[in-house]
């Protein structure tokens, strides 16, 4: 069986166990190899699935390499949401085939760039030497494809769904961190921005329960969690499909109600469903960190129309107002796409003026990457690449002052922070505050973990130093 294609996977957590023993037992009875490289691409919702897929590795008795060279199992969960994401991905399995012939490793290629019909017969025609293929909605399948892999090693098997019919609440992460853990609480998107990839990819918007939710926090906070991002796409539209339907604010209300010394970010927040609600119960609860992702995107209302993004620059800067008004110290981070179809200098000049304006914290700024399939595709796009570069660097530089200004600001003010590990300077460590600055102090205990008061001493322009408080 060279080829299968199993084009919808319905989520079973006996059977995916099932499977994780079979592979397990397998792996002992061949006295077989069993360390994996595994590495992510993209969004923190990559990082989180990428970690769901490590743990069933390790279920299945893997151990870890940051060495692609001594592995047996090689697994790659990609990003498609611009293209030099996926033309890396292609570069590094290029230049990983040696490993396959002299290993005969199983090569796995996960999340939302397997998703596209042109990858798949790209990797059909030219990556023949890809095992596995596994889209974003078809995760807990990974156990039974690995199982038939091991067993038939001529095959050559994919699995992608276009939506995620339910959520497997039983796989286990590996966590990468021992304090900070992801929680998705709802998958895909329904907003279909004009540029973006992900509502095709990542298919409609599904919500986890909010008790299943809750027991996942319970549960991290019991082990030791001091802080948890909950993700989704646009987590402001949660609960609106689930059969009681809840609202984002609420779910972060009942979150808060939890005992422990813990707190909560969440991203990301389209501006068109951010509520009042919401930014109250932000205001309102300490446990939930001072700081809102809210992704502008432009500062046109011709590229917000065109871009389908169903706000304008006055009911954005009015949103914006709002949350400043609740919150004096919200940190406001951002995206920004550089160079939309059509997009003028005069349209960026207005985008340029709305980050003055907000003054963001930070922002990830981004040149449009144009993705086979959206409407933004279909549109005329005359600006050639090297002016848009020069875009994105004046956009940069104007960044860089605002983001200096903010750190001369926090000078000689008290912050909260989770430490989060040992910095390069040696007595020296490194935690972040509620909005996200790193800061750097030193420190005779090793406070890994914990929440710490710092006053910040001076300002750098990635970080900021401090000393701790009493
Ligand atoms: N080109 C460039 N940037 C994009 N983003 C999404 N799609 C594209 C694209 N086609 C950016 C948006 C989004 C972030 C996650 O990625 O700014 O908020
Ligand atoms: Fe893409 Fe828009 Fe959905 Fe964000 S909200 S994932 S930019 S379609």
């Amino acid at each position: 069986m060279p080829n299968q294609f199993l084009t919808k996977y319905e989520f079973d957590a006996d059977r995916k166990n099932y499977y994780i023993q079979k592979v397990s037992q397998y792996l002992k009875d061949h006295h077989k190899k069993a360390v994996a490289f595994v590495r992510s691409f993209g969004c923190q919702q990559n990082e989180s699935d990428t970690e769901k897929l490590s743990g069933m590795l390790e279920a299945m008795g893997f151990t870890f390499t940051q060495d692609p060279k001594e592995a047996s199992l090689i697994l790659f969960n990609t990003c498609a949401v611009r293209e030099n994401a996926e033309l890396r991905v292609f570069g590094i399995l290029g230049s990983l085939k040696k490993i396959k012939e002299e290993n005969r490793a199983i090569f796995v290629l996960c999340g939302c760039m397997v998703q596209q019909e042109s990858v798949r017969e790209k990797l059909q025609s030219s990556y023949s030497y890809v095992d596995l293929i596994i889209g974003p909605s078809a995760l807990s399948s990974f156990p039974e494809l690995l199982s038939e892999k091991m067993e038939n090693e001529s095959a050559r098997i994919i699995s992608v769904s276009e939506n995620i019919s339910r959520f497997d609440e039983d796989l286990k992460p590996r966590r990468n961190s021992d304090h900070s853990a992801w929680v998705t609480v709802m998958y895909g998107c329904n907003n279909f921005c004009s540029y973006c990839i992900v509502p095709y990819v990542r298919g409609r918007e599904v919500s986890r329960e909010p008790d299943d939710i809750l027991n996942e926090v319970r549960t991290l906070i019991r082990e030791g969690y001091k802080e948890i991002t909950l993700l989704g796409q646009n987590v402001n539209s949660y609960g609106k499909t689930l059969s009681s339907p809840i609202s984002f604010a609420e779910l972060l209300r009942r979150i808060c109600t939890l005992d422990g010394d813990f707190r909560i970010r969440f991203m990301t927040s389209h501006p068109k469903d951010c509520t009042r609600d919401l930014l109250e119960m932000m205001a309102s609860q300490p446990k939930i960190c001072k700081q809102l992702h809210l992704p502008v995107q432009s500062g046109s209302n011709e590229i917000l129309d065109r871009m389908n993004r169903k706000y304008t620059v006055e009911s954005y800067l009015q949103l914006i107002d709002h949350a400043k008004a609740l919150m004096p110290d919200i940190a406001i981070p951002s995206d920004i796409i550089v160079g939309f179809p059509g997009e003028s200098y005069e349209d960026f000049q207005k985008t340029l003026s709305l980050v003055r304006t907000v003054g963001y914290e930070r922002l990830f700024t981004f040149i449009y990457s144009k993705r086979s399939g959206t409407k933004a595709a279909q549109m005329d796009d005359p600006v050639g690449a090297k002016t848009k570069g020069d875009w994105l660097n004046e956009l940069l530089l104007e960044q860089e002052k605002i983001t200096s200004k903010k750190h001369d600001e926090m000078v000689g003010k008290c912050y909260n922070i989770l430490v989060e590990s040992k910095s390069k300077e040696i007595g020296h460590y490194t935690g972040k505050t509620e909005g996200y600055v790193v800061v750097d102090f030193p420190s005779d205990k090793d406070l890994t973990g914990k929440f710490a008061t710092v006053r910040i001493t001076g300002a750098e322009k990635a970080f900021v130093h401090g000393q701790l408080v009493e």
